[in-house]
């Protein structure tokens, strides 16, 4: 089965059968990154952007890293350094680097929407890196992949995301995606951070954390997105990490085999403590790791990259 769409611009609009393909396509492409000799020549000649308005350190490595790995040639375009900074548009930038030939753009922008607007401005692909407090679809991919991966299904598990849910693009793309492929998928936050309309979401909506935690498989917690905070949304970090931070005390409520997830990066000591995210049944850089395989799939199967990987 091939992808039969342009771009990836988030979960909502994605089918069941697209996540599956992509999730398959990243298992399938983990071996490569493993291998001592990390290179296979299956994009050889195509041409990826990364085009962020945002700073990123896992989002565009991983993606960088993913399209050397397949031989792609890579670009890498800031605010800082680029014309942008003399007031090029965001249309302009896209259309002068399709004219120099990028095949596919990732873009991360601060402004929600902005990708959905690049995948109409220009011919080539889109990827979107994050898009303000929308989506960041590639983030709920390697998500599911890391819960594949560690419960070996997704259906029927019952997923407590907690913390800043209003800001985060993550928790979007997580309910969606989750949702889609059968989690029951909780929220938790201060009543301040949950988003209008939260009761329209296909969610279970918590305000208090020991109840929210009671018998569930996996906690994915979210950072405190202080930069984009215009205003007092709790009291303090310290009354916050008491309320909704995570740590071992709370999470004897959860399944013995609980699972601990968070996308980074990580605020330590006020969302989760030291000793949760470190431990053994925590996933963090394993997710890390995923999200490379992810991205590798999605531009293998964006940019149709001939030949079986397993051959590659
Ligand atoms: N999870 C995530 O998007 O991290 P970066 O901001 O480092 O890309």
């Amino acid at each position: 089965m091939k992808l039969k769409r342009k771009d990836i611009l988030g979960l909502q609009d994605m089918s069941t059968e697209e996540i599956r393909l992509i999730l398959d396509t990243a298992i399938s492409h983990k071996g490569i990154i493993s291998r001592p000799v990390k290179k296979v020549p299956i994009l050889k000649g195509k041409s990826v952007c990364t085009l962020f308005y945002e700073n990123s350190t896992r989002t565009r490595t991983s993606f960088e890293y993913a399209a050397k790995i397949m031989s792609a040639d890579t670009t890498s375009i800031s605010v800082a350094g680029s014309a942008i900074t003399k007031g090029e548009s965001f249309k302009d930038t896209l259309l002068t680097l399709e004219a120099l030939g990028v095949d596919l753009f990732v873009i991360r922008h601060a402004a929600g929407g902005a990708s959905h607007f690049a995948a109409k401005t220009v011919k080539s692909h889109v990827i979107n890196a994050g898009d303000g407090m929308h989506e960041h679809p590639t983030q709920g991919l390697l998500d599911m992949l890391t819960i594949l991966e560690n419960k070996g299904k997704i259906e029927g598990l019952k997923v407590l995301i907690v913390g800043d849910i209003m800001h985060s693009r993550v928790a979007r793309s997580n309910l969606w995606g989750l949702s889609k492929m059968g989690a029951e998928v909780r929220l938790c936050g201060p009543s301040t951070l949950l988003p209008a309309e939260v009761e329209k979401l296909p969610v279970k909506v918590f305000e208090n954390l020991d109840e929210a935690i009671e018998g569930v498989d996996v906690v994915n917690v979210l950072r405190i997105q202080l930069e984009r905070m215009d205003r007092g949304f709790f009291p303090s970090n310290r009354e916050y990490a008491e309320l909704f931070g995570v740590n071992k005390a709370r999470l004897l409520r959860a399944k013995s085999d609980v699972t601990i997830m968070h996308p980074g990066p990580m605020n330590r000591g006020v969302e989760i403590t030291a000793d949760v995210a470190d431990a053994d049944f925590s996933v963090i850089t394993d997710q890390v790791t995923n999200g490379l395989a992810v991205r590798m799939a999605l531009l293998y199967l964006l940019l149709g990259g001939g030949g079986h990987v397993a051959s590659a």
